[in-house]
């Protein structure tokens, strides 16, 4: 049973407070800590900070450490730790308002997923076989890592405006195969970025991903095939976008210039003129799947390109909207965040509906993240088939790929990788 909670404030990648638990049964110490980032709407549950801006400019979490050492330790002292439902309930009923800002989602979750963790650990099992009970799934599947190999964005300072350019390793066979075509790419980027920018052009990016000063889409995706042609995997590796629109859409258009102080207006462009360069995107080069190519609240454009059927569309920043996005056939595919739901069991019921729906789910980190790896766990547990963790650079990003790692090895004969059966594993 659950003895003891404690919870305290540390900090994520990018040195913003966040929280972390340590969860205490009769089996040991369950410690784990929640991601953040910038991508939030009005439909986001809420991220609760002090918000007093003399301390951590506002960022200080010192108000959600008391409420998990207070209000939700107390709830939940004497639960047996493997009846997640019950005690993600129980948290979540301690919270009167709908988008979790009494508590704070971040509270919930911190707590959901060291209670996970202690879960595994009573019935001694993985824990991402644990997780896999939970969610009523029988395959382990080793999800398809989506490396970040180039970042722009809000992730990084130069003038790129899409956030992510990815690559898919789908024809490797192995997890491990995977990796070392990953890795390698990014070495090999780097030396090609390096030739065409110099060594400044080699700064990371949030996530680990490469950074030069570039401004067009075609221009990231041209490095980056160049340096898929210098590793000869050319025919295992398949692209990936997340544009994070939302970031430039200014009310009518979208502007990709918006990084840059002096900008003319004619790189404002109008939604069909983002749909047709999307399409030019996907013919120029092996994209496969594209996050978020208008406003999180366009939909209507982002349904019409969907419709297309040119490659899988994602949608980021969906929250408590996928019922209705999955009603709208809006697009294919939910971006799993788990800090925007707030507790596993709500994360769970998110695929689900996904899956039946035939969508495809992609998990995924936060820009601001923590050396935790439970997402990896929770990956294989409920067999997203595709995985999205940044580059294979950086400890907190590295610490999620390297957990795939050691599952494929737990697994040994056992392990199935999704490889082509990415979207639907
Ligand atoms: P974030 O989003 O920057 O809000 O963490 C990352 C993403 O969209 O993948
Ligand atoms: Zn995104």
């Amino acid at each position: 049973e659950i003895t003891k909670i404690r919870a305290r404030q540390i900090f994520d990648s990018r040195g913003i407070p966040t929280v972390e638990v340590d969860l205490h049964t009769n089996k040991g110490m369950f410690r784990a800590a929640v991601p953040s980032g910038p991508s939030t709407g009005v439909h986001d549950v809420v991220e609760l900070r002090d918000g007093d801006k003399g301390k951590y400019l506002g960022k200080c979490v010192s108000g959600v450490i008391k409420n998990i050492n207070e209000k939700i330790s107390e709830a939940l002292i004497g639960m047996d730790p493997t009846l997640q439902t019950q005690i993600d309930q129980a948290i979540v009923d301690l919270d009167k308002t709908e988008n979790k800002g009494e508590l704070g989602a971040n509270a919930m979750l911190a707590v959901s997923i060291a209670a996970c963790k202690a879960g595994a650990a009573e019935k001694e099992v993985s824990l991402y076989k644990h997780v896999a009970d939970l969610s009523g799934q029988t395959n382990l599947v080793l999800p398809v890592p989506a490396f970040t190999l180039i970042s722009g964005g809000k992730h990084a300072g130069s003038n790129l405006a899409i956030q992510e350019i990815m690559i898919v390793p789908i024809g490797a066979t192995t997890f491990e195969e995977a990796m070392q075509i990953g890795t390698e790419t990014y070495h090999h980027l780097k030396g090609v970025i390096f030739e065409k920018y110099g060594p400044a052009g080699c700064n990371v990016g949030d996530d680990g991903s490469l950074a030069p000063n570039i401004s067009s889409f075609s221009e990231g995706l041209d490095l980056v095939k160049e340096a898929i042609d210098r590793t000869g995997y050319s025919g295992k590796i398949k692209m990936a976008l997340d544009v994070a629109a939302t970031n430039f859409y200014i009310g009518t258009k979208y502007d990709l210039d918006f990084k840059s102080p002096n900008k003319s207006g004619q790189n404002f462009k109008s939604a069909e003129d983002m749909i047709d360069m999307y399409t030019q995107l996907c013919r120029d080069y092996p994209i496969v799947s594209i996050e978020e190519p208008f406003d999180k609240d366009d939909w209507e454009h982002t349904k019409l390109f969907t419709n297309l059927g040119i490659c899988q569309v994602v949608g980021d920043v969906l929250f408590k909207r996928i019922e209705k996005a999955i009603d709208e056939s809006t697009c294919n595919a939910l971006l799993l965040k788990v800090n925007q739901f707030g507790t596993i069991t709500e994360a769970i019921e998110a695929v689900k509906m996904a899956t039946d729906a035939h969508w495809g789910v992609v998990m995924s980190h936060r820009c601001g993240e923590t050396e935790d790896s439970f997402i990896a766990d929770l990956a294989v547990g409920m067999t997203t088939g595709i995985i999205k963790a940044g580059a294979p650079c950086r400890g907190e990003r590295i610490a999620k790929y390297n957990q795939l790692l050691r599952i494929e090895e737990e697994l040994g004969d056992r392990a199935v990788f999704a490889g082509k059966n990415w979207r639907l594993p």
